[in-house]
């Protein structure tokens, strides 16, 4: 039997660590990569869906945080410092505990979602709420780390790029060679930084045999041939990258995009534009719809944010913008546990019955 090792131990070659690295993990990454029937015959394509809400934390940001906590560790660090709309002081809290680490963390306040502060509550993180968004939130963080014996890690600090291109890894891995397009939500813009270094360092140029031993060609593991388009989805209310300039009050239901001035801006417009890809915008109504098409269509439940990857894709679908029959791949962040609200809102309370089974059958529709 084999136990996935976390992404450390399954890509230690192709990430900055040494022996002398203390690993702090918990095992994250190896997430599945789950075919998407409905949206594969919706969009003619092959689609499937990167479920990173199964993370440990539940979204992807534990990628990221077993590298920055680690190599934090490493560099003698006892405290951490992030901004975060959510999920990434969710996994700072947790990673921080496997470390002997003390947390801080500095959110937007009345802005993240209740699963997200349950989670940096109950492992122990000192938590601010700053009167703000998350752009001043990142402003703060940065000056108290420059300035205060604590370590900064947001998607800024460039191992958590190095921990979440390995996503990328994992699905070339799986397909065999990179997608045709690769999906994702962007809000400070680290992850579809993170992917695209991870495809590029991914691809070897030519699909080269190499000799073996007995002189059959034999092909090279674990590489593609070619690199994704890679295709970028902001919500509308929150999109500085598709506007052309930094939102001062940025606004959407999906709090965890929820940001007017991204902090890898500049690299996502690189991955765009280097893989002959787009950043566009999506509205809350196309990311509630993609939201609740796969919870109720696909059995996947993710988290509002993630669903600007499919709305995305279903709106450039619905253009005529997407060629049939090519390989899609579409992160979906978070666990839709993190904020289970806009599951609840709007649908029907569940009956109350009494213990009889011909009552229960007769509100379940079981009698005609
Ligand atoms: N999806 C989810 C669920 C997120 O939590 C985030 C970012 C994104 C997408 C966007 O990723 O920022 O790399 O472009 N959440 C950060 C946080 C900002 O603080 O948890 P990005």
């Amino acid at each position: 039997t084999h136990q996935w090792r976390g992404l450390i131990e399954e890509y230690r070659d192709r990430l900055p660590v040494t022996d002398s690295t203390p690993v702090v993990t918990l095992l994250e990454g190896g997430t599945p990569l789950v075919p998407a029937q409905v949206l594969s015959e919706r969009t003619g394509c092959e689609v499937y869906l990167k479920v990173e809400g199964a993370n440990p934390t539940g979204s992807f940001k534990d990628r990221g945080m077993t590298m920055a906590i680690s190599k934090a560790k490493e560099e003698g660090a006892q405290a951490v410092i992030c901004a975060s709309t959510g999920n990434t002081s969710a996994s700072a809290a947790a990673y921080a505990v496997r470390a002997g680490m003390v947390s801080a963390v500095l959110v937007p306040q009345g802005k993240i979602a209740l699963g997200k502060m349950g989670q940096a509550l109950v492992h122990g993180a000192r938590i601010l709420q700053v009167d703000g968004n998350f752009d001043d939130c990142l402003t703060l963080a940065r000056e108290l780390s420059e300035k205060y014996p604590v370590a900064l890690v947001n998607s800024v600090n460039p191992v958590r790029i190095e921990g979440q291109k390995t996503a990328a890894f994992e699905i070339v891995d799986m397909l065999g060679d990179a997608p045709d397009i690769h999906v994702l939500p962007v809000g400070n813009a680290g992850n579809i930084t993170a992917y695209w270094k991870g495809y590029r360092e991914y691809a070897r140029s030519a699909p080269a045999a190499v000799p073996d031993r007995d002189g059959s060609p034999r092909l090279l593991p674990r590489l593609a041939t070619r690199t994704p388009r890679m295709w970028g989805f902001q919500a509308a209310g929150s999109a500085p990258i598709v506007d052309g300039a930094p939102v001062l009050k940025p606004q959407t239901i999906a709090t965890a995009i929820r940001i007017g001035n991204p902090a890898s801006w500049d690299f996502a417009l690189a991955a765009r534009d280097e893989s002959g890809g787009l950043i566009d915008k999506v509205t809350d109504r196309q990311i509630l719809a993609a939201y609740r098409l796969l919870a109720a269509q696909e059995g996947v439940f993710v988290e509002p944010a993630s669903a600007a990857s499919v709305a995305g894709l279903l709106a450039k679908a619905e253009a005529g913008l997407v060629d049939p029959g090519q390989r899609i791949v579409c992160t979906v962040t978070g666990n839709g546990l993190k904020d289970p609200d806009w599951a609840v809102a709007g649908a029907p309370q569940p009956q109350v019955v009494p213990i009889d089974p011909e009552a229960a059958a007769r509100h379940l529709g079981l009698l005609d």
